[in-house]
């Protein structure tokens, strides 16, 4: 068992090699804790703490990395296999590592708004600096998977302009990956995400790595219901941290004015054990159900590969921007 002698210091935008103490033997070693206070693989952090140069360089071991990789290039997807492999991976420690516990940390954490002042629109620019790993369009500028999905929705649904804003802003939260932003690993950011705090569903994509996480082995949470009960509704739910609840705090402590539907898609739009399999209904109320034919409708847009119709963003810049002008504050805290 590891344990943390310092607290994380989540201002911290960066790296740093902590020492930790094997509690079996008592000694002192050297491992690489991220921001935000993950401890990350020996196999591919140094004791400097960096990535080890042959795990960048080795195809054939090639895991790819759970921290954010800005500036350096880990993805060799040319094997199917290879990506599938990298996806398996970010499973796993997405699976170990998302704890209820965590979840309330990062929850209390992010929700303090105390990083970043900008708009809505200078965060969409931002977002084009941000790689998430497990994007299949991974060329695709992220503003062009915004205006995609909006003008689609747009299109279709010409008088929900929320929906349309819904649709520009439910990525913004990968900002999460950004050092200014704490600079969270990859499964702290995206992925599929499902709740805490009762047992995960069969169905959650690459289930067997749950055995690692110590809240399925903990009785208060791993039945049907844990903490829950029938009913109580999502919101009392806590959900794996990453991109849409942040995404969601940020809008909902900022006063936005978008109706309840529009919150909903962005705090659920990656739990797809919901969406996709039908899993935790028995955790929905009502308002849930309703909003949830929003999520549907919404999710048959927000495919990647779907539209390859490039967005003039220039031209469509001024509806978006009146959108955002009704629907948020001029500057937003993050
Ligand atoms: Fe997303
Ligand atoms: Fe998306």
């Amino acid at each position: 068992m590891t344990i943390l002698i310092e607290q994380p210091d989540l201002n911290v935008p960066q790296l740093e090699v902590k020492k930790v103490l094997d509690s079996e033997n008592n000694e002192e070693m050297c491992e690489l804790v991220l921001d935000g206070g993950f401890v990350m693989p020996k196999d591919i952090a140094d004791n400097d703490g960096c990535v080890k140069p042959e795990v960048l360089e080795s195809n054939d071991e090639f895991i790819a990395p759970d921290i954010n990789a800005f500036g350096q290039t880990f993805r060799d997807y040319n094997a199917e296999s290879e990506r599938q492999k990298s996806v398996e991976e970010f499973y796993r420690l997405n699976h170990i590592h998302q704890t209820y516990d965590f979840v309330k940390r990062m929850r209390e954490e992010y929700r303090k708004m105390d990083r970043v002042e900008m708009s809505i629109w200078e965060c969409c620019e931002l977002l084009n600096e941000v790689v998430d790993e497990s994007d299949p369009d991974l060329d695709e500028p992220q503003i062009e998977h915004l205006l995609q999905t909006a003008e689609a929705i747009r299109k279709d649904y010409p008088n929900e302009d929320w929906l349309h804003l819904t649709a520009l802003i439910h990525d913004l939260g990968k900002v999460l990956l950004l050092p200014s932003f704490g600079g969270l690993p990859q499964w702290a950011v995206v992925g599929d995400t499902h709740p805490l705090g009762c047992a995960f569903d069969e169905s959650i994509v690459h289930h067997k790595y749950f055995e690692g996480n110590p809240d399925h082995h903990n009785p208060s949470y791993n039945t049907k219901h844990g903490i829950y009960s029938e009913g109580c509704g999502l919101e009392n739910v806590m959900i794996s941290w990453g991109h849409d609840d942040y995404m969601y705090l940020v809008a909902k402590e900022n006063g936005t004015t978008l109706p309840e539907a529009g919150l909903f898609v962005i705090r659920y739009h990656s739990f797809y054990p919901l969406h996709k399999s039908g899993a935790y209904k028995h955790l929905m109320n009502k308002e849930d159900k309703e909003n949830l034919k929003w999520l549907n409708i919404f999710n048959k847009y927000d495919l990647y590969s779907k539209s390859k119709v490039r967005v003039d963003v220039e031209k469509v810049k001024p509806y978006y921007l009146s959108l955002i002008d009704k629907y948020f504050p001029a500057k937003l805290r993050w």
